[in-house]
């Protein structure tokens, strides 16, 4: 794509085309998975739109969300639950009961991990999981070094993650939470089709990694190169290091 925006778009019209495609009802919900961060704000913007102009519905949508901060407030703007709220739930029509995301405050952290793989299982699996990825490769927080069967699960954030991420804490990095729930590679690799969203030139190397080198758990975006449906979408940017 030219850029970010021609991503988002596209990204948008591919869910509103899966949704409609599968015909979702009261006794067939399409699943979701769904990612937070700065790329794909423009898809959620383009699924508003779309929603609002009687396009769409997600009515009978369950979603799963990628990851959650340990021990941050769920009202804290930093929360991935305020996020979802503000940039896209509150705005469209899904059952609030059916916007799964992990609790970083529950008392018993790996009971919570294990429970979400149950309600993901219980949901008949996620359909279509949309993801991101860092600069070093990481999707969702599964950092590199993970196992590539890893699933839901308490993970600490690596030192560029949290350095990437200070920039949300006052530039902080003694702010940013050390600690993150998040899907594994492995949950994302049991969706039907995933699709991941890559832009900016900072993405490049990572972009390169993921399906120009062997699959590495160092590069756990590299993972989906065995992933019999993965749609890589990015812009002119991310694509500079490729061969
Ligand atoms: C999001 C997630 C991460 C981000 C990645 C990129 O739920 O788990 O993998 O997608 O860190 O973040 P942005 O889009 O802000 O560059």
């Amino acid at each position: 794509m030219d850029n970010a925006d021609k991503v988002s778009e596209w990204a948008a019209k591919y869910v509103a085309m899966r949704i409609k495609h599968f015909n979702p009802g009261p006794d067939r919900y399409f699943v979701l998975g769904l990612p937070t961060g700065g790329t794909p704000l423009g898809m959620y913007e383009y699924l508003i739109q779309y929603y609002k102009a009687g396009d769409i519905s997600f009515k009978y949508v369950k979603t799963f969300n990628m990851d959650e901060y340990v021990g941050l407030p769920r009202d804290h703007v930093e929360s991935y639950h305020y996020y979802m709220m503000t940039n896209f739930f509150t705005h469209v029509d899904i059952d609030p009961n059916n916007a799964h995301i992990l609790d970083g405050n529950a008392v018993d952290l790996q009971a919570e991990c294990m429970n979400y793989e149950r309600l993901i299982e219980e949901a008949g699996g996620v359909h279509l999981f949309i993801g991101g990825i860092g600069p070093d490769g990481h999707i969702a927080f599964n950092e590199p070094g993970s196992s590539l069967a890893s699933k839901t699960r308490v993970k600490t954030l690596a030192r560029e993650t949290l350095e990437a991420n200070a920039r949300f804490f006052d530039n902080d990095i003694e702010k940013v939470p050390k600690r993150a729930l998040t899907v594994g590679v492995g949950t994302v690799m049991s969706a039907e089709t995933v699709m991941i969203l890559i832009t900016g030139s900072h993405k490049a190397f990572a972009l390169h990694k993921a399906i120009e080198e062997g699959v590495n758990h160092m590069w756990t975006v590299s993972a989906f190169q065995q992933h019999p449906k993965t749609i890589i979408l990015c812009d002119e940017d991310a694509t500079l290091e490729l061969k």
